[in-house]
Order: C-alpha cells, then structure tokens, then sequence
C-alpha cells in the first residue's frame, strides 16, 4: 500500500489507477472500516481509503482533540485489508488557509436528529468529503450505514452537485453481543461496555413490534427513551422515520420504507445506531 500526505503525488498515483473506490474514515479504525475496504475491492480496481479527523465536523467541546489519532495501526490494517493507496493529510494540507467555501446542507436534513443536536456537523462532514471527492476524483465511494443520515447527506450531495460518483452503503458491523462497532466505543469504561448493548436490544424490540403490526409509533419511541434513562443514559432521540429523507413516517408507509434511528450518551461517550425496518 503507498501512503501519500500530500495531494499532487496522490493524483499523480491515481492517474492510471483504473476505477477508483474511495474510502473515507477519520482513523482508528475497526472491524467496520474494514469490511468497507474489504466491499470496496469488489466496486473497483483500486481502493483510496483517507484518515482525517474533520475539525470542521466537530463543535467545540466535542471530542475533537481526544479522537484518537492511531495512524500506524490504521495503516496496517488497511493495507492487511488490500487498500492499494492511504491518503492522511496533515491539517494544513486539507485546509491551508481559511476553508471559507462549505457546503450547505439543506435545514430538512440538516437540522433534525444528529444535526439538531450537533449543529453544523453536516456542514463539517459535507464540506470535507467534497474536499475529498475533488482531491481523489473516485468513481465510487463507500460509507457505512451506522451514520445513517451522513448517508443520507452525503447521497443528495453527490446527485444534486451531479458528481459521476457512485454512493455505496456498507452495512453495520456489530460486536457479539449487538453494539455497534464505532472508534467511540473505546471511551466507554468496562460497566458502560456492558451495558452498552441495550441500546441496540431495545431497538431491536421496537422493530419487532413494528414488523409485527404496531403503527403507535411515538408510545414505541416513548418506551425506549424512558428504559434507556432508567438505566442511566441520557438519549438524544429515538425515531422511526423515513429511510429515503428521515421525516416523519405517514401513517400508510410500511416496513421496507422506515428505519428507526438513535442516539444517546452513556456516561460522557455519545453513541447512536439504528435499524431498517
Ligand atoms: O464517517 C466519518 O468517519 C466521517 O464523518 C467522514 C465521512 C470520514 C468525514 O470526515
């Protein structure tokens, strides 16, 4: 695998390249970055992961400066999992001078659900993976469906800017006992470990009752966020919504067409997850 920190090279690198599949991560990576390469080796000729930590997708006092930078270990395991080219800019390569251009993200998928309570973080993660696409120029990109509406974002981004890149969705990979795989799960203390599953057991029930014909869906929101606090996290929010723009569900759309999405704190380590329905 060649390593580039700057741009030029890279480009040079990718000129004949054949098809490109980029895959972007902010480092620290685990089982599910992996399997995006892994899936991103079947899309193309050649896979382009990045490690970047986005100082524009945080907002101050976010983790930001305690994300872990892990870059050696995030080189071995790419390259264990067939990336052909790592591009890890330093800061200054990816913003040397003020980033006064963004990407606007429109308020209907901005400012609901991760974005009302991370504001701007859209902005932040839009912003940088268009960076992203102009540097690597790829045909296709992959992104986990964990972040369920950076997805969702990032698709809308690509058709509406009518960018020749296909958006690829990785499915979740989840830990034995059901967590989410995520670089914040190493934040958690080994009692919130533990306990961290429940949030995806109590979605999993909330889908079951749905499949099964309950259309009550905020009593279903309702009884997840109250179990969730009385086991000592704090939820953000539980929400069935759905999949194709994470709005509210009418009363006539079915499973196949809905996700539950959440997210909630557990001690000082914010977690989300969600489940198609
Ligand atoms: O999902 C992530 O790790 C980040 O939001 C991304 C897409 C790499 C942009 O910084």
């Amino acid at each position: 695998m060649k390593i580039f920190h700057d741009i030029a090279p890279l480009r040079a690198a990718l000129k004949n390249a054949g098809r490109v599949v980029l895959v972007p991560t902010m480092g620290n990576l685990h089982e599910g970055h992996i399997t995006l390469v892994r899936d991103a080796r079947k899309h193309g000729d050649a896979v382009v992961a990045t490690v970047f930590v986005n100082r524009l997708q945080f907002r101050p006092g976010e983790d930001f400066d305690k994300y872990p930078r892990t870059l050696s270990a995030d080189a071995k395991y790419l390259e264990d999992a067939g990336a052909e080219f790592l591009f890890a800019p330093a800061e200054d390569v990816m913003y040397p001078t003020p980033q006064y251009f963004h990407v606007d993200v429109p308020d209907e998928l901005a400012t609901i659900l991760e974005g009302e309570f991370r504001p701007g973080h859209f902005r932040g993660v839009a912003t940088v993976v268009m960076k992203l696409f102009q540097i690597v120029q790829p045909d296709a990109a992959l992104f986990g469906k964990k972040d369920y509406q950076q997805m969702l974002v990032l698709s809308a981004l690509v058709r509406e800017f009518n960018m020749p890149i296909e958006v690829i969705a990785g499915d979740t990979i989840r830990a034995e006992d059901g967590l989410a795989l995520s670089s914040r799960n190493g934040f958690l203390s080994a009692t919130e470990r533990a306990e961290a599953p429940r949030l995806h057991r109590l979605l999993e029930r909330l889908v079951a009752s749905v499949r099964s014909g309950d259309k009550k869906f905020e009593q279903l929101e309702n009884a997840v966020m109250a179990e969730l606090k009385q086991n000592a996290w704090s939820p953000d929010y539980v929400a069935i919504r759905r999949r194709s723009d994470l709005q509210a569900p009418s009363a006539d759309t079915g499973a196949g067409h809905l996700v539950v999405v959440a997210a909630a704190k557990l001690g000082s380590t914010r977690l989300i997850d969600n489940i198609e329905i």
